[in-house]
């Protein structure tokens, strides 16, 4: 049993990176825009909507805060382990390293939701704005097909109770459902059909997405700019009052209940919306690219999170200014706030860009998904034919993407965007948490070795770090732990079945 603790040592890394044929041809501010181009999506553009709705109110921006910090401890400890393990893997691979094979399992295990599932939750968003966009030019699709069916019925619900059903049937062209096998079928065909466009991208292979991705960041980045500072001439402070709305329950339009608003609002909250910071990691994952990666690799995790952090905390204030927490739309909040004012140029330009900024979401964090996969499958931890071979005239671990694709458009086409996101945040934060305490743990059990980027007061930030990340955790239900335990089994039944037999660490 021994061997499920046996560490993969940090020069087996370097040469593994040593015979690795990626090209170092990043810098550090072409690492911060992987940073910003994974970060800024789904979470700023879809879910401050329901994280000001029903959770924080107003106070969101203090819940952005809230999860910034938490990240902001888990970035420091990412960015020391990427500087004096600059391999592909990033948080894997870390604890590979240091906490042995079984702990490096479930992280990657655990990483599958933060980069397969978030996709899943960036392409719900996604097609959100799409149906916004479209309805700009009057092309309506009938609800069913835009929607999965709790989403679509929750929408029904909520329309029905503020008197809106008339206005919600010129948005769609049909609000009925039809039938299959007597059971009402309904299905979000955008979402599961974008992640079909970005997988068969990622199997022709990523040159051209590379390139793309600086313009798209750039896009990106001048939207949430201009957001700010156009939605900032529209805020009526009265909807700032009360700032932090008394605690009380909130109750959906179909009648689910949860505690609300206080001080446990902006914590929930803060649970909620740590999705919008999910992705400063992936610049770890591109270490293998960066020309001199110990010290980039560092400034890029934390640049970028620096500057999503201020962009988020300003947008949030901005939409609860703009539109009372109690009537922000949930699906398409931010151009939704401009369209209420009348202002449609500002509807096209913010949902062109959140469509273009989401699909850069989703190339980074698919991306991530295969090279997580491509790594575990060389250590022999999945079966490297399935999840490693290269396609021969593309080179891509082409079957890592396609069966990505399937079980992520599947969970984009019929889950509620909440729930998904819900699943990925309790992943993540456990993830954050693990490499804060591998780092520590790493700086007592080999203090000499020699690490270009050292988190400052590591026995303080650690510790605060894996306290924070796991306080979010606690906020978010015993739903999303029984979900997170499920999934946890479920991965130590493929490690005991498979991994811990083909590992190549226990074979020499
Ligand atoms: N942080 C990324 C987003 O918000 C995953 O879409």
């Amino acid at each position: 049993m021994s061997n499920i603790w046996k560490k993969k040592p940090v020069e087996a890394f370097e040469a593994d990176m040593k015979k690795s044929e990626l090209k170092r041809v990043l810098g550090k501010w072409g690492l911060t825009s992987i940073g910003v181009g994974a970060v800024i999506g789904a979470g700023i553009f879809v879910m401050t909507g329901l994280g000001a709705k029903e959770y924080a109110g107003p106070a969101l921006a203090l819940s952005f805060v809230i999860a910034g910090i938490g990240c902001a401890f888990a970035a420091l400890c990412y960015a020391e382990f990427a500087s004096f393990l600059p391999v592909e893997g990033s948080a894997y691979a870390y604890s590979y390293a240091t906490m042995g094979e079984l702990f490096a399992w479930v992280i990657g295990w655990d990483l599958i939701l933060e980069y397969a599932m978030a996709s899943s939750a960036v392409a719900v968003g996604w097609s959100g704005y799409v149906g916004k966009f479209l309805h700009l030019f009057d092309i309506r699709f009938p609800i069913w097909l835009m929607n999965d069916y709790n989403t679509a019925l929750d929408k029904i619900a909520d329309a029905t109770q503020k008197g809106k059903l008339a206005e919600l049937a010129t948005y769609y062209s049909d609000l009925s459902f039809p039938s299959l096998f007597g059971i009402n079928f309904s299905i979000n065909l955008p979402a599961f059909l974008i992640i079909w466009v970005v997988t068969a991208i990622l199997i022709k292979g990523i040159k051209e997405a590379a390139s793309t991705n600086n313009l798209m960041v750039i896009l990106k980045v001048a939207v949430v700019l201009f957001i700010i500072i156009v939605g900032g001439q529209h805020i009526n402070i009265a909807n700032w009052t009360p700032f932090i709305p008394e605690p009380t329950t909130y109750t959906d339009p179909q009648g689910n209940s949860h505690a609300a608003y206080g001080w446990f609002g902006i914590l929930a909250g803060a649970s909620y919306i740590f999705f919008a910071y999910i992705g400063f990691d992936t610049v770890s994952t591109s270490a293998g690219e960066a020309k001199n990666p110990q010290k980039d690799v560092p400034f890029g995790i934390i640049m970028s999170l620096v500057v999503c952090t201020v962009l988020y905390i300003l947008v949030a204030l901005v939409l609860t200014g703009m539109v009372n927490y109690k009537d922000i739309d949930i699906t398409a909040p931010i151009s939704s706030a401009f369209g209420d004012l009348g202002l449609n140029y500002a509807v096209f330009i913010i949902s062109i860009a959140a469509i273009a900024g989401l699909t850069s979401v989703l190339i980074v964090m698919l991306l991530g998904q295969s090279r997580i996969f491509y790594a575990i499958s060389k250590d022999g931890l999945l079966p490297y034919k399935t999840f490693g071979e290269l396609h021969p005239k593309f080179k891509t671990p082409y079957k890592a993407s396609l069966l990505t694709g399937l079980a992520v458009s599947l969970v984009a086409a019929f889950t509620p965007i909440d729930s998904i996101s819900k699943m990925v945040n309790i992943g993540t934060l456990l993830a954050f948490a693990m490499v804060c305490g591998a780092v520590w743990l790493m700086r007592k059990r080999e203090p000499t070795r020699p690490r270009p980027f050292k988190t400052p007061f590591i026995n303080i930030i650690a510790p605060l770090g894996i306290l924070f990340n796991i306080g979010m955790m606690l906020t978010l239900g015993l739903e999303n732990w029984i979900r997170l335990l499920v999934w946890l089994a479920l991965g130590a039944a493929v490690y005991f079945l498979y991994g811990r037999k083909h590992s190549r660490l226990n074979k020499v």
